[in-house]
């Protein structure tokens, strides 16, 4: 089912670590041109190689790019364009979460958390929309979310970050009901993970066994079995989720 998807275009944000590095890395084995966003050049360099070096069927080719510049996105998807085609595919998955209660919070943190999270999704969502309408016959928006986007009594370090990942769910949403509203033929999954072995968690993890979280692979399936189900489907809400409980 992935094969009507070989040599199509997919943008991975936040492609230089943690689950968009593993995203990017998937989807290229299974033949997609992969334009792998992030701001940490050499980052995306080393994936771009290890990627050709891996022999996989398809290809990752990084671009440098910081989501929450609306001028960049427009660029950059303009770049891809022409450096690979109309993109079919955008998983937006870059994403920030500095912890701290919300009555003492930094406010300038607390933007860059509301811009990655929510503000650049919208930005990129736009320009993927534009470059997909014309030219792609099927199009795929993969929006990661949180389990904490679920959650309504979360933590209140963690409570802006839960607020944007609810705040996503709910434009992921509505974004979907315009879609076919509009009878366009662009799916759109949420992806909700538990926690995951990543950067974001480094801190986290360390003391915990592997079950108590999962791996950034364990999302790249489940990201590749959205993709891969047939057009007349739409996979709405995945959720995945450590088998083991675990304390903070
Ligand atoms: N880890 C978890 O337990 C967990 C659980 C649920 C959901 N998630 C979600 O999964 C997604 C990925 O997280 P992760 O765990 O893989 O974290 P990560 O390893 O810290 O990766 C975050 C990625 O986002 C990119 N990024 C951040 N700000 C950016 C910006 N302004 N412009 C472009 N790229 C930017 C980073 O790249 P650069 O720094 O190079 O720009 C990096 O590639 C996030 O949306 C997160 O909320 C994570």
């Amino acid at each position: 089912m992935m094969d009507r998807w070989v040599d199509k275009v997919a943008v991975v944000t936040g492609a230089s670590s943690g689950i968009g590095d593993a995203i990017a890395r998937r989807l290229a084995k299974d033949g997609l041109k992969v334009a792998a966003l992030a701001r940490r050049a050499d980052r995306l360099q080393a994936l771009e190689r290890e990627v050709k070096e891996s022999g996989a069927r398809g290809l990752v080719k990084g671009y440098t790019c910081d989501v929450t510049s609306e001028s960049d996105v427009d660029a950059v998807f303009k770049k891809i364009e022409k450096d690979l085609g109309p993109v079919h595919i955008l998983v937006n998955n870059a994403g920030v979460s500095p912890q701290a209660n919300l009555t003492d919070m930094d406010l300038a943190n607390a933007k860059v958390m509301i811009d990655t999270n929510i503000t650049a999704v919208l930005s990129c969502t736009k320009a993927a929309i534009a470059s997909m309408k014309p030219n792609a016959a099927e199009g795929h928006i993969i929006n990661i979310s949180s389990i904490y986007g679920h959650l309504n009594q979360p933590m209140s370090i963690i409570g802006l970050y839960s607020a944007t990942k609810h705040a996503l769910n709910i434009l992921s949403v509505t974004t979907r009901s315009q879609l076919k509203a509009e009878n366009i033929p662009i799916r759109l999954t949420t992806v909700s993970p538990g926690l995951v072995k990543s950067e974001m968690s480094a801190g986290f993890v360390d003391h915990l066994k592997l079950g108590q979280y999962v791996l950034a692979e364990d999302i790249a399936d489940s990201v590749a079995f959205a993709i891969a189900s047939p057009s007349h489907v739409n996979i709405s809400d995945i959720r995945v989720e450590p088998v083991s409980d675990f304390k903070y």
